[in-house]
């Protein structure tokens, strides 16, 4: 079996390659530059040697997409901008998600791929006003372009616009499609580079902010979002969206679970009270088969990394 992952370097693209390796499958990661030391994880990987074809591609370049997606039979398409600041410009963002995933499902209707599995995310489920405190939302919401807009939330946007077309080209051209919209994903790092939400985490352990919002976050295992792709790829019954979500905790419980873990730490100072945000769920998935680990095992698990890589130091 041969497949694809876009974005195959990033953090969780490395784990579900080293997921698919570990299954025997012969994987075509795309990367933008594989020269680069950042990528020398994935070369390490167990049957790297012998089933991990690395492709120079940009998601802006539909040729060199193309030519990664050729001869497989099933796409996984992970590569998105996450920023861990605030961008400027919305294209970073929108162009390499929207333009992006369409040469990605272009690519694959002409390749004839079986099914492409997306990576979205539960910014496109939940960004909307209104509703009531803690409400639970599931696959049937969208988030408000409109409001993504007025709130400047281009991120959420980006990720909007991708799910909404990447359905709608599905079922315009017969393309097998179906997204997983992961929330906040923690866990061991596989790459060298810190990415956007292990840099969440860090920040508080460090207490880089002395003062922190007490936000419900809604979290997932690095380790668990990789097998919840592989899920819906191999299970037939598997269609539309899915959200992965194992956990919810507000900033206040989530720092208090952390200080119990590692009580050595310097943890923000003050945590103010904001309104309670909404939380998603993973029913769906769940029905399918999915099961997750335990919060205080992905703590400890990335955690105990980031001591082993000095990411704490100092
Ligand atoms: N992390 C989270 O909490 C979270 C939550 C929900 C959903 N997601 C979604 O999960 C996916 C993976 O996120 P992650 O956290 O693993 O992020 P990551 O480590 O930052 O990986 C993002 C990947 O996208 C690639 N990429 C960005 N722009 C590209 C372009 N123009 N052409 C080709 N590749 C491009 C990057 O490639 P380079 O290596 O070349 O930079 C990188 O491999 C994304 O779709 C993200 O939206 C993430």
């Amino acid at each position: 079996m041969r497949v694809c992952v876009t974005g195959a370097g990033g953090f969780a693209a490395s784990w579900l390659v080293k997921l698919l390796l570990s299954k025997g499958f012969i994987v075509h990661g795309t990367v933008r530059d594989p020269s680069a030391e950042k990528y020398a994880h994935l070369k390490r990987l167990d049957n790297a040697t012998q089933n991990l074809i690395l492709f120079k591609a940009d998601l802006l370049d539909y040729v060199s997409i193309a030519s990664a997606v050729a001869g497989c039979e099933g796409v996984f398409h992970v590569a998105s901008p996450v920023p861990s600041f605030v961008v400027p410009n919305p294209e970073v963002l929108l162009e390499p998600a929207v333009t992006g995933t369409k040469n990605v499902l272009k690519a694959s209707l002409e390749a004839k791929v079986k099914r492409v599995v997306m990576v979205s995310s539960v910014s496109a489920i939940y960004m909307k006003p209104g509703g009531p405190k803690g409400e639970v939302v599931d696959e049937s919401c969208w988030s408000d372009e409109l409001y993504c807009r007025t709130t400047k939330n281009w991120y959420c946007l980006s990720k909007t616009v991708a799910e909404r077309q990447a359905l709608d080209f599905a079922s315009k051209n017969g393309l097998d499609v179906v997204t997983v919209c992961p929330s906040l994903i923690f866990g061991p790092m596989l790459q060298s580079t810190i990415n956007a939400s292990n840099l969440v985490l860090i920040n508080l352990v460090k207490g880089t902010r002395e003062t922190v919002e007490n936000t419900t976050r809604n979290i997932v295992d690095v380790r668990d979002l990789a097998a919840a792709l592989l899920l819906v790829y191999e299970n037939k019954e598997a269609s539309g969206r899915y959200i992965a979500n194992s956990h919810i905790r507000n900033t206040h419980d989530l720092i208090g679970l952390l200080k119990f873990l590692f009580p050595n730490y310097i943890y923000p100072k003050s945590i103010v009270e904001v309104e309670e945000g909404k939380v998603v769920s993973s029913k769906k998935l769940q029905l399918l088969g999915w099961k997750f680990r335990p919060l205080e095992e992905t703590l400890k698990d990335a955690i105990n990394y980031y001591q082993n890589a000095h990411l704490l130091d100092e």
